[in-house]
């Protein structure tokens, strides 16, 4: 494929690599040590038109391709993994289903305020027993005159803690399985809505996971996204382009272990020599760029998908899964070329291993994006 970038696109790369070394590198430390979450640096990020790149701009978006938004994640990523995933949370299952499924109402109220940082957003689908099998959620949200009163809970919630609007997924009806399921827009203050504990994790120090409970949890019948019933669809139609983004966050973080190994190879000495002398760490280094610029093909393949409007949840799924697995295993090679410097915390080595373990759990484990791959192999109509 022809990875040649627009002038536009190119100018994103640059203003994000900007804004990422001077307003969020000197942060990542406190990031890391306080698991601080950057609210700061997200303002920012709205003041720069980052919070809603692919948003039209009559919505006050960016009104920007797919393929520039993939650009910032990928870019951001490179130097905080942590701003990567809550840029793509936001955007990519946290705004967009407003944007593709809500009515006008909907889109009116919530785009402007989502697109330009003033809320954050956040999906809440995952739920204590249903992770892979996400249509079966337990969560129910039974129809009470003019409200949805929603019971259950939720967990491994991306930007839980500090949302403003949570794209919700809940049972109306009888029916079992992926029908069952609908969308609502919750915002934070909805009587019933009860954030629960916060995860501390591996990884992604600063980014806030958190649990989620419904009791009673009263929400306007307005705030139903799509019509009652098709709320599988709208989950699994959003994470097509979250994938994406998951994979272009993987990508950074590889590229980022991949940059600091190289430099450091030609430049620690050992036996008279740099390491990189040695055809052990060269060859190690030559199969780490091959993976890496596999899996940045595969990253701006799919964005470039989503931007034509062909269909990508393949292309999606095999980016999200290659790119993750590069990030992890670039991520340990990256470790090894350190040696005993890489496992401590005074190089970024071990945040990166750390920080890509979970590229290859969230947003569909890797189990699952193989799933999706072999349906779209062997049953190409569905
Ligand atoms: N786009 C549109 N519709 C889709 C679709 C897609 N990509 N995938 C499935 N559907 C539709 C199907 O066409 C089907 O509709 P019909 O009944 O009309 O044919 C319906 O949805 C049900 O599809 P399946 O029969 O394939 O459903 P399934 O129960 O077998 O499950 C699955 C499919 C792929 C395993 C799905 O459950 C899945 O993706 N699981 C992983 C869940 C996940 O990714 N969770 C992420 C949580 S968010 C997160 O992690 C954010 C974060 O913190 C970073």
């Amino acid at each position: 494929m022809n990875l040649q970038l627009t002038d536009e696109q190119n100018m994103m790369r640059k203003m994000v690599r900007d804004f990422a070394a001077n307003g969020v590198q000197p942060e990542v430390a406190r990031m890391e040590q306080e698991d601080r979450f950057p609210t700061e640096i997200i303002r920012k990020m709205g003041d720069l038109g980052l919070m809603g790149i692919p948003i039209p701009e009559t919505y006050n978006g960016s009104g920007m391709d797919y393929t520039a938004y993939i650009i910032a994640i990928n870019e951001l990523s490179k130097v905080s993994a942590t701003l990567g995933v809550i840029l793509s949370v936001h955007t990519s299952v946290g705004t967009n289903p407003i944007l593709y499924f809500g009515n006008d109402d909907q889109k009116t109220n919530y785009l402007p305020k989502l697109a330009t940082g003033e809320y954050l957003g956040a999906f809440a689908l995952t739920e204590p027993g249903a992770g892979s099998d996400a249509a079966n959620i337990r969560t129910k949200a039974v129809k009470d005159e003019d409200h949805y009163i929603l019971n259950g809970s939720k967990v491994f919630i991306t930007n839980g803690g500090q949302a403003d609007t949570y794209i919700t997924f809940a049972r109306t009806g009888d029916e079992q399985g992926a029908k069952g399921v609908s969308a609502f827009i919750v915002e934070k203050d909805t009587p019933g809505l009860v954030i629960g504990k916060s995860e501390r994790k591996m990884g992604l120090h600063g980014s806030s996971t958190v649990q989620l409970n419904f009791d009673n949890c009263t929400v306007p019948k307005s705030q139903l996204l799509g019509e009652e019933g098709n709320g599988f669809k709208i989950a699994m139609a959003n994470l097509n382009v979250g994938r994406i983004g998951i994979a272009a966050q993987a990508l950074g973080i590889a590229e980022a272990a991949l940059e600091h190994a190289t430099a450091y190879a030609k430049e620690r000495e050992q036996f008279g020599k740099p390491i990189a002398a040695n055809q052990g760490i060269a060859f190690k280094l030559a199969d780490m760029a091959t993976e890496v610029e596999a899996a940045k093909l595969l990253v701006y393949q799919a964005a470039a998908l989503v931007e034509q409007g062909s269909p990508s949840s393949k292309e999606a799924s095999m980016a999200k899964m290659y790119a993750s697995k590069t990030a992890r295993k670039t991520a340990i090679e990256a470790v090894q070329i350190y040696g005993g410097y890489g496992y401590t915390e005074d190089y970024p080595l071990e945040r990166f291993f750390r920080d890509a373990k979970v590229t290859e759990i969230y947003e569909g484990t890797n189990e699952i994006q193989h799933k999706v791959i072999a349906k779209n192999l062997l049953d190409p109509k569905k």
